[in-house]
């Protein structure tokens, strides 16, 4: 049996990991002494070496220099700084290219990608799969016993996709698997359709450029033989590091909602997920989208801690125009990470490259050198994240879980649809904010999760959703859930076809409602909605009135007058769906149009439960609105009654990080004495925030803050 491993494997004895990528072959050997002493005075104790070195240990077919690897390794051992060191697969050296064109990846027009970037690799090559095996064989049989050796890192943001022959005939034995035979194929593709029959295996390709729209079936199987033949090659060189160090964890690098590759497949494939994240300064939304992701992270790991292998101390150098970040904001968005659940704070990179395509990307130590405002905040920011080791291992409380699938992403932004502006990720995003906003904290969950442990259940859309995982979704409400699903939710089966009768068929029953029509809204034109003020919602407001307001945590007075106060209006936008109701009770109507009078809002009472469906896209105060209600209706409070625009709050163990993403100095009532962690202060009545502040509370005595376990 092997351990279990996990962060913990890392964080014992060490506290938070605090790094990042090292890249010493891009510099002589007497940089490395200054760098190893740099990184002991920044409290590194965790590095990534290796990530792109397979020309630098291999530099011609068959031969290993590994003596640079090893003076590395040692140098860093010796410090006490633990090595994450890669596989070097994900930049084969330009002979692997240059003897096998084959091992080169090809686009959808048939185009080969050249070496001369990185990436360039096609996963369904025998003879890349046969020389990365190889070299990670080797790396492994020498590293396996180096004291410095504290995790595997496979690859590198693995995303590849090549639609050559070889990835043909790989995605032909994936479909046989999937499919058995060719007549069950051509019933799943629907290939009446376009008389797209085919006779013969070798008939099928990959969904390569075409005159017109693609088979969305094909293209859907597709993206899931991507996925799949991705993780099969990091299957195969995690495989090799298992049995030769059982007792080193392993992980590759994910990027948040990254469309290509399934990782609710892959999470439980490593022992710690970690996660390369770059917010965008630019992107007014970037806390709460920042959140998300790592919530999803924590989530992939179902709960566990997870591991920021990458983010930038300033700014990136691969946008258009790259705002740099103001002095406080990589820490506030370090400290973020750790109050989502990471364990460790790793940036890309250690030293800024002087050549190379990214010789403008922000570092740890800058093209300046060591003695400039940034390495100082660098080095303050390692010694500072040893005041948090007691947050290390400690879960993130939650109570909302909220519903996300790669296949029904996918599906959904396939060609040919109503919209092509209801999107899975925005669709997710805009049903996080309000509950981001009110300091709820939620776990991403795929629709097959276990469900029964969460009071509400959030569905911002499930186009594609199967049989089964539609009954557990019924049955969660008819238990006792409070559940909410948003529009376009229920389409298709996993085959993309289209669940016939009225919509979401599926779901219809548990939701009390249907529809028969999607009216995607013109543009220009936001579509007046009204709350109608139900039986049901004004009981509950004379009796939950106080818990509503103690949701009003952002927009207050905004909230009240949205209240779902019956006759006040509310704009929606995008999407609308004419729908009826089979007992459930209209919350909201459509207040002009062809759809005036018909439901936008329904809640139903299934079970023992409730189930809420929103059948357009409200703007965001109204989704707040809605957010409160139904936080009313599974009986969940935030973690904090009051929170200032641009706090976010959210709870670690028994700690309390609020952030200041806001521009101005707040004042955060608090309902216990508490300690900073990371002044070691005390803190009675309230905290001031100024912007980018943080505040990592202890409290004094129980109950913990907003103590949704109490
Ligand atoms: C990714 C890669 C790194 C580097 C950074 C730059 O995360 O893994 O190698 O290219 O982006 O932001």
């Amino acid at each position: 049996m092997r351990p279990q491993l996990g962060m913990h494997t890392l964080t014992d004895g060490r506290g938070l990991l605090f790094g990042g990528d090292y890249n010493p072959e891009q510099w002589p050997e007497e940089v490395w002494a200054e760098d190893v002493e740099l990184m002991k005075a920044a409290g590194v104790n965790l590095v990534t070496v290796g990530v792109f070195s397979w020309a630098r240990i291999e530099p011609e077919p068959g031969a290993r220099d590994f003596g640079w690897l090893d003076r590395v390794l040692d140098l860093l051992g010796s410090a006490g700084i633990a090595v994450d060191l890669a596989t070097p697969t994900a930049s084969p050296p330009p002979w692997l290219g240059h003897r096998w064109p084959e091992t080169l990846p090809v686009d959808e027009s048939g185009h080969r990608l050249w070496y001369g970037s990185r990436n360039q690799f096609c996963p369904s090559s025998p003879v890349y799969r046969e020389r990365a095996l190889a070299i990670v064989t080797d790396l492994a049989d020498r590293y396996a016993a180096h004291p410095a050796l504290a995790l595997w890192h496979v690859g590198n943001e693995y995303g590849q996709i090549c639609h050559c022959d070889e990835s043909a005939a790989a995605f032909r034995t994936w479909l046989q698997d999937r499919h058995g035979d060719l007549d069950a194929l051509n019933e799943a593709w629907g290939t009446t359709f376009w008389s797209q029959r085919y006779s013969d295996w070798a008939e099928i390709i990959p969904p390569r450029r075409a005159p017109y729209m693609i088979n969305p079936t094909q293209r859907l199987d597709w993206q899931r033989f991507c996925s799949d033949a991705l993780l099969a090659h990091y299957r195969a060189e995690r495989d090799i590091l298992r049995g030769r160090t059982p007792g080193t964890p392993v992980t590759t690098n994910f990027m948040g909602l990254f469309k290509p590759v399934d990782y609710w497949s892959w999470a439980g494939e490593e022992d710690i997920v970690s996660n390369d994240w770059y917010p965008d300064p630019a992107d007014p939304l970037s806390p709460a989208r920042t959140a998300l992701t790592h919530d999803l992270m924590r989530g992939l790991g179902q709960g566990r801690p997870w591991l920021l292998m990458e983010q930038a101390t300033n700014g990136v150098n691969w946008r258009p125009h790259n705002l740099p970040k103001p002095p406080g904001q990589f820490r506030l968005e370090s400290l973020q990470a750790v109050a989502r659940g990471a364990d460790g704070l790793c940036y890309f990179q250690w030293r800024a490259s002087r050549f190379g395509a990214e010789r403008f990307h922000a570092a740890m130590v800058p093209h300046a050198g060591p003695d400039t405002r940034l390495h100082a905040e660098v080095r303050a920011h390692g010694q500072e994240l040893r005041q948090l080791a007691p947050v290390a291992g400690e879960p993130v409380p939650t109570q909302v879980a909220m519903v996300f699938d790669w296949a029904s992403w996918w599906a959904l932004e396939e060609r040919g649809r109503p919209s092509d502006r209801l999107n899975a990720p925005d669709q997710l995003l805009s049903y996080y904010l309000p509950f981001w906003e009110r300091g709820v904290s939620v776990d991403l969950v795929p629709p097959s999760a276990e469900l029964s442990g969460y009071p509400l259940v959030v569905v911002p859309n499930l186009y594609l959703v199967g049989d089964q995982d539609a009954a557990a979704l019924t049955a969660y409400v008819h238990g006792g859930g409070v559940l909410m699903v948003g529009p376009f939710s229920g389409i298709v089966d996993p085959r993309a076809h289209v669940r016939t009768g009225r919509f979401p068929a599926p779901l219809r029953e548990v939701l009390g409602a249907s529809g028969e029509e999607w009216l995607p809204a013109p543009e220009d034109r936001p579509v007046r909605c009204r709350w109608t003020g139900g039986t049901e919602l004004a009981a509950h407001t004379r009796t939950g009135g106080a818990e509503l307001a103690a949701h009003a945590l952002t927009g207050g007075a905004e909230l009240a007058a949205h209240a779902l106060t019956g006759g006040a209006e509310f704009a929606a936008h995008t999407w609308t769906e004419l729908v009826a109701t089979e007992g459930a009770e209209a919350v909201a109507e459509f207040a002009e149009g062809d759809l005036a009078g018909h439901p936008a809002v329904l809640r139903h009472r299934a079970g023992q439960g409730v189930a809420w469906y929103v059948a357009t896209m409200p703007e965001p105060v109204a989704l707040g609105a809605l957010a409160g209600r139904l936080l009313a209706d599974a009986g969940v409070r935030g973690v904090l009654p009051d929170l200032p625009p641009g706090v976010e709050a959210v709870r670690r163990g028994d700690v309390l990080f609020l952030l200041n993403h806001g521009t101005a100095t707040v004042r955060v009532p608090i309902p216990h004495a508490a300690d900073d962690l990371l002044t070691g202060s005390p803190a009675t009545g309230h905290v001031t925030l100024t912007p980018r502040a943080v505040a990592a509370l202890r409290p004094r005595v129980q109950p913990h803050f907003g103590d949704p376990l109490a």
